[in-house]
């Protein structure tokens, strides 16, 4: 197949690439979680001076009138986008977690208004929870001298903790109380704080003002992960050994409060910034198909696509698994919010093989390679790429022809075999009626990811998977 000739645009774009000094993409020292950057955390997060910087110099070469992110995450282009007042920007992702950061980062709410809101909702909390203080601070003294429970084992209370809640309630005479009830609640929450958070849920859903109250549950949702007894710092769900867990005291309100004081300064300063005249849209679609979104309406996209399937990778359901749990969000059932890892990228199994038609030599050098170690595991990688490639046909269905396409993405090990997913995807690309324009390479010296893991599987066996990332610049023809 001949290859397209670069445009005069292709080479004003490289040549400003290349001049860049080598560490321009680090940020090292920048702030990343300036503005609404900073309300909440979510696993691999883009650096935001990565898409303010792709969006300054993009725009420098022709007009950008629209953006897109199809794995918009937790917002951070999107946010970008609004800064630099691009008309129409659009997200898109299926984690309802991710919806929700993607709907308040990019909702300007007036900071004199909101602090008024939000200084009401904690003088409600606190009086109803002095009111009742001794209900609140000892439901965990009842559960272990009462009902001679272990608070830190998987059963008893573990499992069953509504069912003693409720019996707490009524010997509190506080039968009204509402209980919330989800599979392990127990297990990652000790009796006072499900209480306090309960309390705490109570009081938000009686905000009228929708905006605010979903900015108000991004705040609860951060809190609910520390005041949990999940291991901090870690993306997966582990729990903290059992004495940890008898010893673990958090003030729940206290962490809301400071959670929620902080994300009002955070908005004040992106109300300030921003000149709000962005039109803002955020889809819920599978992004290798992308149904609800229009062809041909985008100048730019800017993504990180997931780096791996998201049993071996990062688990963005796990994650998000507690603050679905106890806001409801998307109306998902139960076996739903434990599958949603499932329903991502290489979330298909292939345990008995695979016929690879995926147009990529490098893919398929690569699989070779697992397939003759592990097959199920080329299968897993596979299944990835699968995706990979469909979500690379729809993006392109999407993007105006000349509009640039930046692909965040990282290359992992698998078996010890290295997936140059940069390679592949510009290989993958070239069907879609996309032209490879340059790679920038970066390390990621901000980014939060597991940068050791044991991809053998073997007991102590670490390697790094990944070292650095790469900007794919992709034109439509
Ligand atoms: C690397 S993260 C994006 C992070 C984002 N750039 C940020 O700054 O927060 C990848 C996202 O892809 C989403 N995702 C994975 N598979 C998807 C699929 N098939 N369709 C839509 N979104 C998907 C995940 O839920 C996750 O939020």
């Amino acid at each position: 197949m001949a290859f397209p000739l670069p445009t005069a645009e292709d080479d004003q774009l490289i040549q400003k690439l290349r001049e860049l000094p080598e560490d321009y993409w680090d940020f090292k020292a920048d702030d990343t979680h300036e503005y609404t950057h900073g309300l909440h955390n979510y696993p691999a997060m883009m650096v935001s001076p990565i898409s303010r910087n792709l969006i300054r110099i993009t725009s420098s070469i022709r007009p950008v009138h629209s953006l897109f992110d199809p794995f918009s995450g937790s917002g951070t282009v999107l946010v970008e986008g609004m800064l630099a007042g691009i008309p129409t920007v659009c997200g898109n992702d299926i984690n309802p977690l991710a919806l929700l950061l993607c709907r308040v980062k990019t909702t300007p709410l007036d900071p004199i208004h909101l602090r008024k809101v939000c200084s009401a909702l904690l003088d409600q909390i606190h009086t109803l929870y002095q009111r009742d203080e001794s209900f609140f601070s000892g439901a965990d003294h009842y559960m272990r001298e009462v009902l001679g429970l272990d608070l830190t084992a998987k059963d008893n209370w573990g499992s069953d903790a509504p069912s003693y809640l409720k019996e707490y309630c009524l010997s509190c005479r506080r039968a009204d109380f509402e209980i919330p009830s989800f599979k392990n609640i127990g297990y990652w929450f000790k009796p006072n704080v499900i209480l306090s958070l309960q309390l705490i849920k109570n009081c938000i859903l009686e905000i009228s003002d929708e905006p605010i109250r979903n900015f108000v549950f991004v705040a609860f949702s951060e809190s609910i992960r520390l005041v949990s007894n999940r291991r901090n710092g870690e993306f997966k769900m582990f729990r903290m050994p059992p004495k940890k867990v008898a010893a673990f005291s958090p003030s729940v309100i206290g962490e809301f409060s400071k959670i929620l004081s902080r994300n009002i300064e955070k908005m004040g300063n992106f109300y300030a910034a921003c000149r709000n005249t962005s039109r803002v849209t955020i889809h819920r679609d599978n992004a290798t198909e992308l149904k609800s979104i229009p062809d041909d309406m985008f100048d730019l996209v800017i993504t990180s696509p997931p780096y791996g399937d998201s049993r071996t990778t990062v688990a963005y359901g796990e994650y998000s698994r507690l603050s679905l749990q106890w806001l409801g969000l998307g109306h998902l059932t139960e076996k739903e919010i434990l599958g949603i890892d499932r329903s991502l990228m290489g979330g298909k199994k292939y345990r008995k093989g695979f016929a690879s038609h995926l147009h990529s030599p490098t893919l398929q050098n690569s699989l070779e390679q697992i397939s003759a170690i592990d097959l199920e595991r080329a299968g897993d990688v596979y299944s990835f790429y699968e995706d990979l490639d469909a979500s690379i046909r729809a993006v392109s269905e999407k993007t105006k022809a000349g509009g640039y396409q930046f692909w965040v993405v990282g290359n992992r090990t698998v078996k010890k075999v290295l997936l140059q997913t940069d390679v592949i995807i510009s290989e993958l690309a070239s069907l879609y009626h996309l032209q490879h324009v340059y790679t920038i390479d970066r390390n990621i010296p901000n980014k939060v990811m597991p940068s050791l893991n044991s991809p053998t599987n073997e007991a102590g066996a670490k390697v790094t998977t990944m070292t650095n990332e790469h900007i794919v610049v992709l034109r439509k023809i």
